[in-house]
């Protein structure tokens, strides 16, 4: 399995005092160079962590995928288009979370998103949705031509543990399979960490686990080099 990193909280902690460190680029170089796969970034419409000049000095000096996460909106299809990421995975917004609050309904705006994601399909950019482990929204992400899905593990997350798990983690897993079934590549994402991740060795053919918090968080303790390290050694 791959593993992207999402480096996000690195632009957070800069914002926080508004100057250059901690570094985003270097961040990104860090994470390649232990073993990430790729290096995710949800540039948000308030911006609030992750900036335009991010994405474009990432894209520009780093030989690297670059995945990004983006809302359905005209400005971020322009971005898109003109930045031309290896990958886009269209998330849902909303100004007030904290982060990413479930997935993205793309069975209730079948309409709209083909129209928004063929121009990014037609430039070479791999489209990814990313929605709750829902065979609905997967068969409506499938109509889409998007090639991925990513499923939403946030549940799992948080009932991981608990009664709720065996539910949450058969979701995915059912999921899964019906998208691959489509022909869908299939990553997943949100609230994993370095215990709950072990469960996504279960899941046959997922092709790409996009972590953020808990690897920025245990960097914190041991270093940015070693937390990638840790995670890709669990993964693989
Ligand atoms: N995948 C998507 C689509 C996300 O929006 C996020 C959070 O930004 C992640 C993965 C990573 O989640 P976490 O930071 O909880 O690992």
């Amino acid at each position: 399995m791959k593993l992207g990193v999402n480096i996000d909280h690195v632009a957070t902690l800069r914002n926080a005092r508004g100057g250059v460190e901690p570094n985003v680029l270097e961040a990104a170089k860090i994470c390649i160079a232990n073993g990430a796969d790729s290096i995710t970034t949800h540039l948000r419409e308030d911006r609030r962590h992750i900036k335009d000049e991010d994405v474009e000095r990432i894209r520009k000096e780093l030989d690297t995928k670059l995945n990004l996460e983006m809302a359905m909106t005209d400005e971020m299809q322009k971005i898109a288009l003109t930045l031309k990421p290896d990958a886009v995975c269209i998330v849902p917004e909303k100004r007030q979370e904290l982060t990413t609050e479930g997935g993205l309904d793309i069975s209730g705006q079948l309409e709209r998103g083909i129209k928004f994601i063929r121009p990014l399909v037609d430039a070479g950019i791999e489209v990814s949705l990313f929605i709750d482990p829902d065979m609905s929204q997967v068969s409506a992400a499938y109509k889409t031509g998007a090639q991925f899905i990513e499923l939403h593990t946030g549940t799992y997350s948080n009932t991981y543990g608990t009664d709720r798990e065996v539910r949450a983690f058969r979701d995915l897993c059912k999921s899964t399979e019906f998208a691959h079934n489509l022909g869908l590549k299939v990553n997943a994402g949100h609230g994993l960490n370095y215990e709950n991740v072990i469960r996504m060795n279960e899941i046959d053919g997922l092709y790409e686990l996009n972590i953020g918090h808990s690897i920025i968080s245990r960097a914190i303790f041991v270093g940015l080099p070693q937390a990638v390290r840790e995670m890709k050694e669990i993964i693989e």
